[in-house]
Formats: C-alpha cells, sequence, structure tokens
C-alpha cells in the first residue's frame, strides 16, 4: 500500500486533531495538523501587528513567511521562519486571527502545496476545513467529524476548567458560531461536507467510539480496493 491518504474535515472544536492523532499512531500514518500551519502564519500577523481586514498588508506579509513542518518524536513542529512557534499557536487570540485570515486566498496558497507535498510522499491522516474538497480531493478515506456547538463548548469549557481556567459557556459557544459562519462563508475553499465524505457526529459519542469507526472505515475501504 503506498500513500494511503485519509482526509478528516469538519468545525472547530468537533475533536478532529485527537481523533486524528490517535488513528495515526493506530494505523502507523503521519499525523498532519493544517490548522497548526493557519496558526503560525497568524501569530506572523499579530506580531507584524497586522489589523486581520487589512488584506493588501496580509498579502504583502505573506511574501516574508515561511512555514515548514518537522517531526520530532512523531510529533509535529510548525516552524516559521525557522522557529519552533509550536508552544505559541495554541491560544483563542492566534485561532481567532487564524480563522480571520486564512480567508484570504493568498495566505491559503501559501499552505496547500506544502500540505499536498506531504501527502504525496507519506501515508497521512491531515484534519482541516478543506482537506476533502481542495487539499487532496482524492483522498482514500474522507471523514466529516461535527458535533452540536453546545456540545463543543461544552468541551472546551471542561478543558478549561480542568486547567482552572473559568469562563463563559455562553461565550465560548457564540465564538465557536462565529468562527464556525467565517470558517463556512469564505470564498476560497470553505468549510463543506465532500459530497464522497462519511458524516460523524460526534456529540453523543466517545472519543474512542470515533476512533474505532474510522479505523472500522479504514480497513473496509482497505478490503473493498484490494477485492
Ligand atoms: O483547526 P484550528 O482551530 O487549529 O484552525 C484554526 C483556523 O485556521 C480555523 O478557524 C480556520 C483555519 N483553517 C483553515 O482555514 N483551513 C484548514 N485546513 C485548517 C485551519
Amino acid at each position: 500500500m503506498s500513500n494511503y491518504n485519509i482526509a478528516i474535515d469538519g468545525p472547530a472544536g468537533a475533536g478532529k486533531s485527537t481523533i486524528a492523532k490517535s488513528v495515526a499512531k493506530k494505523l502507523g500514518f503521519i499525523y498532519v495538523d493544517t490548522g497548526a500551519m493557519y496558526r503560525a502564519m497568524a501569530l506572523y500577523f499579530l506580531r507584524m501587528g497586522i489589523d486581520s481586514n487589512d488584506q493588501q498588508r496580509i498579502e504583502e506579509a505573506c511574501k516574508d513567511v515561511n512555514v515548514t513542518i518537522e517531526y520530532r518524536n512523531n510529533e509535529q513542529i510548525v516552524l516559521l521562519n525557522g522557529e519552533n512557534v509550536n508552544g505559541l499557536i495554541r491560544t483563542e487570540e492566534v485561532g481567532n486571527m487564524a480563522s480571520a485570515s486564512s480567508v484570504y486566498k493568498a495566505v491559503r496558497l501559501k499552505l496547500v502545496e506544502l500540505q499536498r507535498e506531504l501527502a504525496k510522499n507519506e501515508n497521512v491522516i491531515m484534519d482541516g476545513r478543506e482537506i476533502g474538497t481542495f487539499v487532496l480531493p482524492n483522498a482514500d478515506l474522507k471523514i466529516y467529524l461535527t458535533a452540536s456547538s453546545r456540545e463543543r463548548a461544552r468541551r472546551r469549557w471542561s478543558e478549561l476548567k480542568e486547567r482552572g481556567i473559568d469562563a463563559d459557556i455562553d461565550e465560548i459557544e457564540e465564538d465557536i458560531i462565529t468562527r464556525d459562519n467565517r470558517d463556512m462563508n469564505r470564498e476560497f475553499a470553505p468549510l463543506k461536507k465532500a459530497d464522497d465524505a462519511i458524516l460523524i457526529d460526534s456529540s453523543d459519542l466517545t472519543v474512542d467510539q470515533v476512533i474505532d469507526k474510522i479505523v472500522k472505515y479504514h480497513n473496509k475501504n482497505i478490503k473493498n480496493k484490494e477485492a
């Protein structure tokens, strides 16, 4: 089997990265977190003090940004102009800037070739918003993973609570809905279920149940391909 690719798309907070990471480990695939790449670009724009509405400055800044990735101990390391930024990109501020700046075509085109190149050379499970529709339209297995906005907000709220951070669940849900709207309604490569993607709604499923489902779909898919 060579270069088998799994695409997982879905809205923010659906659990894509936790699940994709675990499926990658089970199958011996490389996990590619494309959101981290958009977050690295966003960190650059924030550092440069660029407003997310300033399309011209964002497009100009794209010329000076170089995002690459490396794998160390099976972990994806995102390098922004050579600097490891893994520890700096998981904030709400960077997430919101990533959602806002990724509407621009110049930002997306900067990353798509890197993503396609990775998938060409390795068996990957890649998560994002438009992997099945745009980045890897010929992926062997496509999953669209979602959950209700309330459940996604609840998960995020309990994650924060565990870290001792008090947050308002209604505000988190509002933020999630804003992000969904922007990701789904942008003009270029919006978040959308590919026609041939399998829909999994994880609102009432545990992480392990979702992982099991995906591994089963994968095994079935391989059998069908061999038949
Ligand atoms: O998955 P995430 O929360 O790390 O992604 C942050 C933002 O980056 C998301 O709101 C939209 C953008 N993004 C994108 O446009 N396309 C992707 N393939 C991944 C992320």
